[in-house]
Parts: C-alpha cells; sequence; structure tokens
C-alpha cells in the first residue's frame, strides 16, 4: 500500500486548515516551498507551515524548491518539518545538506527534476531516506504527468534494493488515478497528489481511490 501524501499546493488557500482537515486519513502532507528563483513560482513558507503545525497529526513532508537550501533549513525543521526534501540540482554540497537536516531531527530526501539521470544520486544512497521522482518539472501544481520518468523510477527502485535501506521511492506531479497503477508498479511507495485530491469534492474517496489504484511492484514483479 503506497503512501499518499496530498499536496496542499492544490488546496484553498484562504481556508488552508479547514483543507488540511479534509485529508486527515492521510499519513503524510505535503508542503512545497518555492521561492520564484529556484522554480517560476512562488507558494508558502515557513509561517504558514507553523501555523498550520498544531492542527494536524499527519508528517509534514516539505518539499523544498529553493536556492539557496542550506541557509533555510533550522527554520522549516523548527516551523514544524518531520521530512525536508531538497533537490539534488543546483547543491554542490548535497551531501552536507542531508547531513544538516539528519542534525536537525528531521528525515531526509532528495527531489530529482525529470532532466537530471538518476546517478545522480548514488553518493548518497547511505544517507537519504526519502528520494522523490518529480514526473513533471516542478514549479506548478495541475501539470500533465510525463511518462519518460518511469524508467528513472524503475531505476532508482533498484539502487534501493541494492542499497539494503528503507529508502522512501515517492512521485510528485501528475499523479491520479490513471497514474497511479503506472507509478507504483515501476516502485513507487509514495504518491504526492495536489489536483487529484484537492480537486475533489470528496477528498476521502480519492485518497481511497488513489489506494485502490496502486499496483504494487511486489505483484508486479513476481508476474515477470
Ligand atoms: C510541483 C509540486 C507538486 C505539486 C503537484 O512543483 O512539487 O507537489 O503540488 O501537483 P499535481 O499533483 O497537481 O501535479
Ligand atoms: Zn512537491
Amino acid at each position: 500500500m503506497p503512501i499518499i501524501a496530498p499536496s496542499l499546493l492544490a488546496a484553498d488557500f484562504s481556508n488552508l486548515r479547514h483543507e488540511m482537515g479534509s485529508v486527515a486519513e492521510a499519513p503524510w502532507l505535503h508542503l512545497d516551498v518555492m521561492d520564484g528563483h529556484f522554480v517560476p513560482n512562488i507558494s508558502f513558507g515557513m509561517p504558514v507551515i507553523k501555523a498550520l503545525r498544531p492542527h494536524s497529526r499527519a508528517r509534514f513532508d516539505v518539499h523544498l524548491m529553493i536556492e539557496p537550501v542550506d541557509p533555510y533549513l533550522a527554520a522549516v525543521a523548527e516551523a514544524g518539518a518531520d521530512h525536508i526534501t531538497v533537490h539534488v540540482e543546483g547543491n554542490a554540497h548535497l551531501h552536507r545538506t542531508l547531513q544538516s537536516i539528519h542534525a536537525l531531527g528531521c528525515k531526509a530526501g532528495v527531489a530529482i527534476c525529470p532532466a537530471t539521470p538518476p546517478e545522480a544520486l548514488s553518493e548518497v544512497m547511505d544517507m537519504v531516506d526519502i528520494i522523490l521522482v518529480m514526473t513533471v518539472n516542478p514549479g506548478f501544481g495541475g501539470q500533465k504527468f510525463l511518462h519518460g520518468q518511469l524508467a528513472k523510477i524503475r531505476t532508482l527502485a533498484g539502487m534501493i534494493r541494492q542499497s539494503g535501506r528503507d529508502i522512501v521511492l515517492g512521485v510528485d506531479g501528475g499523479i491520479d488515478e490513471t497514474t497511479t497503477p503506472l507509478v507504483t508498479e515501476a516502485g513507487a511507495t509514495m504518491l504526492v497528489a495536489g489536483s487529484a485530491i484537492f480537486g475533489k469534492d470528496d477528498r476521502r474517496a480519492a485518497v481511497e481511490g488513489m489506494r485502490a489504484a496502486a499496483r504494487p511492484a511486489v505483484l508486479a514483479a513476481s508476474g515477470e
């Protein structure tokens, strides 16, 4: 069963506390922080995360699309992040960044953009807790899933198996009931979904629908 992480970016920003409550059955909440520099959009930051934190029991899965990232890690952890995911792109000292995230007591994630090869993560497999494959170019919700990323998900699933570590393999962008079977079959164990959940009136049904659409890689592999 994959972990479902609703992305608050697609929620009604005039009513965030209520929106967050509407997806309370999901174990993770995905929070997209954008700076208008690393990505061509600006979303929300630490004050919003901090204000929401007391009103949810979900794990706060913070996806930082900002550059530089290091100066803000402590503030993000303080605001209430349980997981901090940073991008491999534009970070010459990713290793140090992941060490800093762990030192702050958070799980460390690495996101990888569509144009970046999976090998970019090979030297951090011993320390990363979450890998987030971007299945769209980051910056906006509601974009079309990039099918070309399926091969990368498979490769990273293999690299995770080889590491022998319990690394969560997430996907982010264009994930809905149609793409869920494809990504889970390829090895994804965590699904970020914005529009596919907050775009529906019945959020509980949307989360359940995604769970039901999953085709876990174990089952797929047994048929190979
Ligand atoms: C995009 C963000 C995503 C976004 C996904 O840069 O990282 O988390 O909210 O939105 P959907 O699910 O609508 O593609
Ligand atoms: Zn995201």
